[in-house]
């Protein structure tokens, strides 16, 4: 997923440009460039690779003069990661530049279009054509020309824009790729996301689709395509500022890690009091009571919070949940008609994947709910209702806090829809708040002994292939265990339901094969540990993850058991997971991976 970042004001901007690029790398890049309007026209820097190879080439900024500019991290959709190829990209004789997020569907015949009228091109990037549009259009009105040129291009994206003939404007546009405008004192800054401008201003305005904003060190105008003035409201945000940085911790996902307890504990706060969970500004009781089935549609770790979801839902309420993931569910020509809740789950409420499912969704007339941890974000403005998780601002490519609000959400959601159905006792709904509220504790209790974990990393890094199993919603935290690992380890890993190995997989499993199974559901413990037997018997080492009651009769099984004490059968995964996370971190550790920022992933997938 690319960045934009946009400066106007007093100050020298490349600094600030590079700055704001650094705490969007945790997006996913392989180049970067900004484009700086010193007055006398616009210097363009840009380089493959990482963002330290631009800061050096400019030593730090110092080297391009000028108090208004944009920057980009590039992640390569059109055109392989080259030089030619980063942004910004320029038009005509280099008086336009501009960055560029997503994909201009229609770049091919206005390339064309613009190559029969004279135009010639540098780059395999469709950003470009929408840089020579924009000049091919602007007649001494930059507003007038990217309005004109705005008009013609489709796709998704965010541009950011700077004119060499108008020295203190910058001006950005967003169609259904986030961009959000940042206010300070006789400056202003437009960026991708929150992140890159926390440390400078808390003032910002969350752009729309099919939105132009012109922006100077003393104004901020929006505007339509079709230049139509536009009202925005102004926002404070109220993150904490730190949440974006490391603190000392050597990883953003090890520092995400640990704050998960903190984090479970600001979702859950807005939605429970007096022993009840209150959800209707988000579903309404008489949806509740008219559903008839639900939808869960997500994509990675999102889908296997869905997947955990599942269980508990259908166990509480006994209405039927389908768990889809994002990309499949728009081509399966789903049933959903008004009594069905289509629930989407996403950290950065900018999968692309996640997003049309939910407009497939509203398109066949299902109410959409959205979990998501961004606010503002295009699938929070485009559901029908959300519910926020408070985790902030999560850094590391690999989910680890988001998921686990994710999932208390769920649960919350759970009892509910039950209470409101009349599918759960006053009993069990009070046993499920308590615990529900002890969680944080028992969530820190087991993070305190993550030395045990990351013992078994030390012993097992060298692993090229790990399996992971379990039965029911231990075969959902599998998955998520397995994703986990494998997206930050480079480890083939893969998860099975522990009843399906004999049933092909068993024959991967020779002498040393680690094989983790996930046993924490009492009632199908003596189930798993027979699936635990039988790849023990050929040749498999076993890591048991399981509960302080199970562990003896696992440890029968298991060369090695991870144990914590038990909790209602709802909460259990908000506890399996944490040594999961901890062993895939620990894995990657001692296997010298770049954690944060993993090879070829991104943290949001704003492309399908
Ligand atoms: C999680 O560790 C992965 N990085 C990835 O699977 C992620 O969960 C997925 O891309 C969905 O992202 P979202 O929650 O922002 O929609």
């Amino acid at each position: 997923m690319c960045g934009i970042i946009g400066y106007t004001g007093p100050r020298q901007a490349a600094p600030l440009l590079l700055a704001g690029l650094e705490k969007l790398e945790y997006r996913g890049y392989d180049s970067a460039g900004i484009a700086v309007n010193d007055g006398n026209g616009i210097e363009v820097a840009k380089t493959m690779g990482r963002l330290a190879a631009l800061s050096t080439m400019i030593h730090g900024g110092s080297d391009v003069k000028g108090t208004v500019g944009i920057g980009h991290t590039r992640w390569a959709t059109h055109g392989k990661p080259s030089d030619e190829n980063s942004h910004p990209h320029v038009g005509g004789d280099g008086r336009i530049a501009i960055v560029h997020n997503g994909i201009i569907e229609n770049y091919k015949p206005l390339k064309e279009m613009l190559m029969n009228r004279g135009r010639s091109f540098v780059s395999e990037t469709d950003t470009e054509v929408a840089a020579q549009l924009i000049d091919y259009y602007y007649e001494g009105d930059l507003l007038a020309a990217v309005a004109r040129a705005v008009r013609e291009l489709e796709g998704s994206y965010a541009l950011g824009i700077v004119c060499a003939d108008e020295p203190d404007t910058i001006i950005g546009v967003k169609s259904h790729v986030p961009l959000i405008v940042a206010y300070g004192e006789g400056e202003n800054m437009f960026a991708s996301d929150i992140v890159a401008v926390a440390d400078q201003t808390r003032r910002v305005t969350y752009m729309d689709d099919d939105e132009i904003a012109v922006v100077r060190p003393d104004s901020v105008e929006f505007y339509t395509p079709f230049l139509d003035r536009i009202e925005k409201e102004i926002r404070t945000i109220d993150w904490d500022v730190s949440a974006a940085d490391k603190c000392g911790y050597e990883h953003y996902m090890f520092k995400e890690i640990m704050e998960q307890p903190e984090a479970v504990r600001r979702t859950l706060a807005p939605f429970i009091a007096d022993g009840r969970v209150s959800l209707e500004n988000a579903l309404s009781p008489e949806l509740v009571r008219s559903m008839s089935r639900i939808f869960i549609v997500a994509c990675g770790s999102s889908y296997h919070v869905g997947m955990v979801a599942k269980y508990n839902i259908e166990k509480l309420t006994r209405v039927p949940v389908e768990v889809v993931l994002a990309s499949e569910f728009r081509y399966c020509d789903p049933i959903v008609g008004p009594d069905t809740l289509v629930l989407l789950i996403s950290q950065s409420g900018e999968t692309a994947d996640t997003l049309e499912a939910l407009r497939e969704a509203k398109r066949r007339g299902g109410h959409t709910l959205a979990i998501v941890n961004v606010e503002g974000s295009s699938i929070a403005q485009a559901a029908d209702s959300v519910i926020y998780t408070k985790a902030g601002p999560e850094i590391a490519v690999a989910t680890t806090k988001a998921y686990s609000t994710q999932l208390v959400v769920t649960v919350m959601l759970a009892i509910y829809i039950a209470g409101l159905r009349g599918t759960i006792s006053d009993a069990e709904y009070a046993d499920i708040i308590a615990g529900l509220e002890a969680l944080p504790e028992h969530m820190q209790h087991i993070l305190n002994d993550k030395a045990s974990t990351q013992k078994l990393a030390y012993r097992y890094f060298n692993c090229e292939d790990i399996f992971f199993i379990g039965r029911n919603i231990d075969y959902a935290m599998s998955l998520e265990g397995s994703l986990k690992l494998k997206e930050i380890s480079y480890i083939h890993s893969d998860a099975y339901a522990a009843g399906e190995l004999k049933h092909g997989t068993i024959s991967l499993v020779v002498d040393g094969t680690l094989v983790i199974a996930v046993a924490t559901c009492s009632r199908l413990v003596e189930k798993t540990l027979s699936n635990a037997q039988e790849v023990k018997a050929r040749g498999a080492r076993v890591i048991a993850v399981t509960t302080d009651g199970n562990a003896e009769k696992v440890s029968a099984a298991a060369d090695n058991v991870i144990a914590f004490p038990a909790m209602h059968d709802l909460l259990l995964p908000s506890l399996a997971v944490l040594p999961l996370q901890l062993f895939a971190y620990y894995m990657a550790l001692y296997r010298g991976c770049d954690i944060d920022k993993p090879r070829n992933l991104a943290k949001s997938v704003t492309v399908e």
